[in-house]
Order: structure tokens, then sequence, then C-alpha cells
């Protein structure tokens, strides 16, 4: 593999001079603060919310980089992982021109994020029922012009993690961007690929705060790469693109590491137990095995068990349409009490 980040950036944003911001420009945090147009007087008394936030997330970049054990270089807080996800296209893909490979099902903002940006898109489906890369057609889809694989672990919709080396094989034969999604790591049973950053130039990892960490409300997204690719990454970002309140929010919310891990022992142990129950109703025909926070079931009738949830006001995601997973439902574990009630209608409607 040759990797050379200058060869796969657009040439205008190799050209593009960023915009400097005022917090940018003067980093000092004491002072009488004339630069950057706010109303000076405030409003809500005892908080900044009249001044612009920090540009570059320092402070939440740190309690992160403690976290998952990297230098804050190489990390970009974008406005959910989706930000993360549209500046991928935005500074690697020539509109119209160069491809990116997707391998349904999995998560849809690939390809709409895609199709926004005008990128051709490839897609290469997964394995049926073992959704595991089909590695050879991956390989066979990759020409000059393919800029990002997309390759999510554990996938959604599916929930199942996918081959170590068959990432590996990618990896090492794709002079692109491999973009890995680690929305649901921490529910996992294996552990996160952020230490191969070191062996691989070409590795981005996707991760957010609206999974395991609770935040989806705040939109928080992460991407981890080599520290010139984060560079790319903050030169196309808009300025001020995370609020205050949400990287203030994040902040103290990284100091409750104890509290969400045994969130997501509860969210693991409930997700065994929904799998088991699932799997003894007669309209079930699979249940998926999932590394998730959610779980993929066939049933006999998605849209009927799909309607009579919603009519109890349970509501799950039909994924029949998608690549694959026909007459599929992905419930998302709830708590306890939820799952509980879900399985009383089931037990209900299995009658
Ligand atoms: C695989 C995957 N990646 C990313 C996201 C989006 O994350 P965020 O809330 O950070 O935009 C989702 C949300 O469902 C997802 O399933």
């Amino acid at each position: 593999m040759n990797f050379d980040l200058d060869k796969i950036t657009r040439d205008n944003i190799k050209r593009l001079v960023p915009y400097s911001s005022a917090r940018a420009e003067y980093k000092g945090k004491e002072g009488i603060f004339l630069d950057a147009n706010e109303n000076s007087l405030g409003l809500i008394k005892g908080s900044n919310y009249n001044r612009y936030p920090d540009p570059m997330q320092l402070d939440l970049k740190e309690k992160l980089g403690k976290i998952k054990g990297l230098p804050i270089g190489n990390i970009f807080v974008g406005n959910g992982s989706d930000e993360a996800i549209d500046i991928l296209f935005r500074a690697f893909c020539e509109p119209g021109k160069d491809n990116v490979i997707i391998c349904p099902p999995t998560y849809g903002m690939y390809e709409v994020s895609a199709n926004i940006n005008d990128a051709i898109v490839n897609r290469v489906n997964l394995i049926p029922e073992t959704f595991q890369l089909d590695l050879q057609n991956i390989l066979k889809a990759i020409d000059e012009k393919t800029k990002l694989i997309f390759i999510c672990c554990p996938n959604n919709p599916t929930g199942n993690g996918v081959k170590w080396s068959d990432i590996k094989t990618i990896l090492e034969n794709f002079s692109g961007l491999v973009v890995l999604d680690e929305a649901y790591i921490n529910f996992a049973s294996y552990r996160s690929l952020i230490p191969e950053l070191l062996n691989y130039p070409n590795l981005v990892i996707l991760q957010t705060l609206s999974k395991a960490w609770a935040l989806a409300g705040l939109r928080v997204g992460l991407a981890f790469a080599s520290q010139q690719i984060i560079d790319v990454f903050n030169k196309v970002k808009p300025p001020y693109n995370m609020n205050a309140v949400s990287q203030q929010l994040a902040i103290s919310a990284l100091d409750n590491i104890d509290e969400i891990n045994s969130q997501i022992r509860t969210i693991v142990n409930e997700r065994k137990y929904l799998t088991e129950a699932l799997a003894a109703f007669s309209f079930v025909k699979k249940v998926y095995p999932s590394e998730a926070n959610f779980i993929l079931v066939k049933v006999n009738d998605a849209e009927a068990l799909y309607n009579y949830l919603a009519q109890k006001q349970i509501i799950v995601r039909n994924r029949s349409k998608d690549e694959l997973c026909d007459n599929c439902l992905r419930i998302t574990v709830g708590t306890p009490e939820e799952n509980k009630t879900l399985l009383k209608f089931l037990n209900e409607y299995g009658k």
C-alpha cells in the first residue's frame, strides 16, 4: 500500500486558506474582548454564552485523549459523526469524479452524504447471513478514483463485528482512506482499533458520544486519525463547529466513566436476555447475534409486527427495505423495564 495524503486530497482543499476566527487568532482567556462582534453585555447571568466557543475544543479533546490514549492532534470533534462523514467527502472526493465503497446493509448516512457531495457510490453487499465483508469483491471494486471505503464495526443495522483480518487486508491493499465506524464499539466483546492508527496512516476511526455515552442530544462525534489527516479535517470544518453547551456538558459527562461502564454492562446483559427471549417466539425466524446496543430480528411479517408494536407505542425500526434484511426489524435494547414491556406485548402478539 502506497499511501500519500497529498495525492488523495482535493486540489481546492490543498489550496484552501481556512477561515481564521477571532478565537483562533487570540488564544488568551483573560482580557477585554472586542474582537468578535459579540454582545459584551451578555444575557444569561453567570454564563459565557455571549462568547464564541473554543473553535478547537481543546479541553474536551484533552479529556478524550486521556480516555482514548491519543494525543490531541489525532482527535477531531464534530457536530455528530455525521459532520465527520461529510467532511471526508468534501475534503477527499472530487464531485462527479471520485468514488467510495460502502458495504450494505450499513449505516445510511454514508450513501446520503456521498449523494449530497456527488461522489459515486460503489456498493459491495456484505455476505448474506454472516454479514461479513465480501473481501474479493471489495478489492475488485477499487480503482484509481476510489477515495474512501466505509466499514462499520459493529455494523448497523446487522449488529455483528467484522473480521479484523479482512479490515487489515483492505488497509494493506488500498491507498485511499479506510473509514472504520466504531459508533457501537463500547458494546462489543472486542476492542477499538485505535492502536492500529500507529500502523496504518490510511485509517480513520469514527466514534461518537451518542451511543454508550448517552449524549445523542449534544451532537458530539469523534474522528481519530494521523495528525496530517486531522489537520485536513480542521481546515475544512466550520470555525465554531461545536457549541459551548455541548463542549461543557461533554467535558463533565466524561468524568462518569464508571457509571457509563456499569450502564454498558446492563445493556449487554439485557441484550443477551432479549436475544434469548426473542428467539423463542414462533413468529421470529432468526435473531442475529449482536455486538451493539440493538438486535436485528427476522420475523414472518415485519410490517405487521412493526404496526402492532407502534399501536402499543413501542417504536422499533423496520429495516426490511435494506439489502439482505427482508422482514427484519431492528430493536434497540431499552431499559430492563422497557424490554419487559416489549416482551409482554410480543407474547400477546404470538398468541
Ligand atoms: C454506525 C453509525 N455511525 C454514526 C452514527 C451517527 O452518530 P452521531 O450521532 O454521532 O452523528 C450512527 C447513528 O445511528 C450510526 O449508527
